[in-house]
């Protein structure tokens, strides 16, 4: 059973499909058309979807559904806000792929530094690939939530439409006290700029202010939780001060492909039905040229701790982690010492892929 607000049951319920048993996603009804009719076309039967109350920000509604459906001992849930191998993962591969990103970049700009990793947290495993740029590259790790909801910067709660960033928890495997600072955009943002980035108008206005037919293009790998980190990334060069040779690291954590029924949404919505050229330049002048450093703290050690304590509801609390280990994860030995796991990790999928005689991929 794969619990998620965004792209983590679908992967999983691929998994499950490719290992040849039956998976099971479990995430709120109020995601995008696009995600269900893809699950749609991927489970094994309509009861191997199970939506939860709610929309992006009802993560509790999906804890409380896998507790429930996991009291059958059939079922596995493999709960991707719980579960360190989604931290290790990201830190062991995202991680080092990212590095090997900067580092070719460095070879044409050889006075390039990085200043910062900059991910929206759902999950929050992708921010682990920031333990490692940190460790490895001096960078940053600044964490982003949907503005609607701001749990880490305000220790707020709402509803947002950023989807796969679902918030009004801190999740177990989210090294807290490793972050330097947080910061939220509004859904706002991200829903209107992902239908100007979508439309014809949009995409000439870009054109007529020098964006080149590549960049344009790329504008189909940003779905709303990737625009949300590039703004995200905007407003930490602007709080840092970051001049040409600081390097800020994001990840496009989806694509736009699957929120054509937002865009259609939101254009009736926001936009009274249509984009023209003077809804694109209002969005793209108030979102993106003028992006402001509110709504940003750098995080000092006071802000970590009060973060990290608000994880105690949720995981001590509601969903019975002992407190011991709950505590252990504010130290960085608690991640460090996650980290030859890996290697373990990966003799055993060896072992197993020598006794089924599958060849490992490259
Ligand atoms: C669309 C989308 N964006 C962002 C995220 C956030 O990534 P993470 O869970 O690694 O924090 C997810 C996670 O599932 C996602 O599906």
């Amino acid at each position: 059973m794969w619990p998620s607000t965004g792209n983590y049951a679908r992967g999983g319920i691929a998994i499950s499909r490719v290992l040849g048993c039956r998976g099971v996603a479990v995430l709120p009804e109020g995601m995008s058309r696009e995600r269900f009719d893809w699950l749609d076309s991927w489970v094994v039967g309509p009861e191997d979807i199970v939506r939860t109350p709610g929309s992006e920000s009802n993560v509790k509604e999906i804890y409380d559904e896998c507790n429930r459906l996991a009291a059958d001992p059939g079922c596995v849930v493999l709960n991707q806000f719980c579960e360190f191998g989604n931290y290790l993962a990201h830190r062991s591969v995202t991680g080092p792929a990212l590095e090997r990103v900067f580092d070719v970049h460095r070879e044409h700009a050889p006075r390039a530094r990085l200043a910062a990793f900059v991910a929206a947290s759902g999950s929050s495993g992708t921010l682990a690939a920031g333990d490692h740029l940190a460790a490895r590259r001096g960078a940053r790790v600044v964490g982003v939530e949907a503005l609607e909801c701001p749990t880490m910067l305000y220790n707020g709660f709402g509803e947002h439409n950023i989807q796969g960033i679902g918030d009004k928890h801190i999740p177990l495997i989210h090294n807290v006290m490793a972050m330097d600072a947080v910061t939220a955009v509004s859904d706002r943002a991200t829903d209107e700029l992902s239908a100007v980035y979508a439309s014809d108008e949009g995409r000439e206005l870009l054109r007529s202010r020098g964006v080149d037919d590549e960049t344009i293009a790329a504008l189909d790998s940003f779905g709303l939780s990737s625009i949300c980190n590039v703004i995200a990334s905007i407003k930490t060069a602007k709080h840092f001060g970051l001049g040409p040779d600081d390097i800020v690291l994001t990840v496009a954590t989806d694509g736009a492909q699957l929120y054509g029924s937002e865009r259609a949404r939101i254009i009736e919505e926001r936009f009274g039905g249509r984009i023209d050229r003077a809804v694109a330049d209002e969005s793209l002048r108030r979102h993106v040229e003028n992006i402001d450093t509110d709504d940003y703290l750098a995080l000092d050690d006071v802000d970590r701790r009060r973060i990290f304590n608000l994880g105690y509801f949720t995981w001590v609390e509601q969903q019975g982690i002992p407190l011991d280990v709950f505590q252990a994860r504010r130290s960085p030995s608690f991640w460090d010492d996650l980290v030859p796991l890996v290697d373990h990790w990966d003799e055993m999928i060896r072992a197993v892929n020598d006794e089924t005689e599958v060849e490992p991929g490259p």
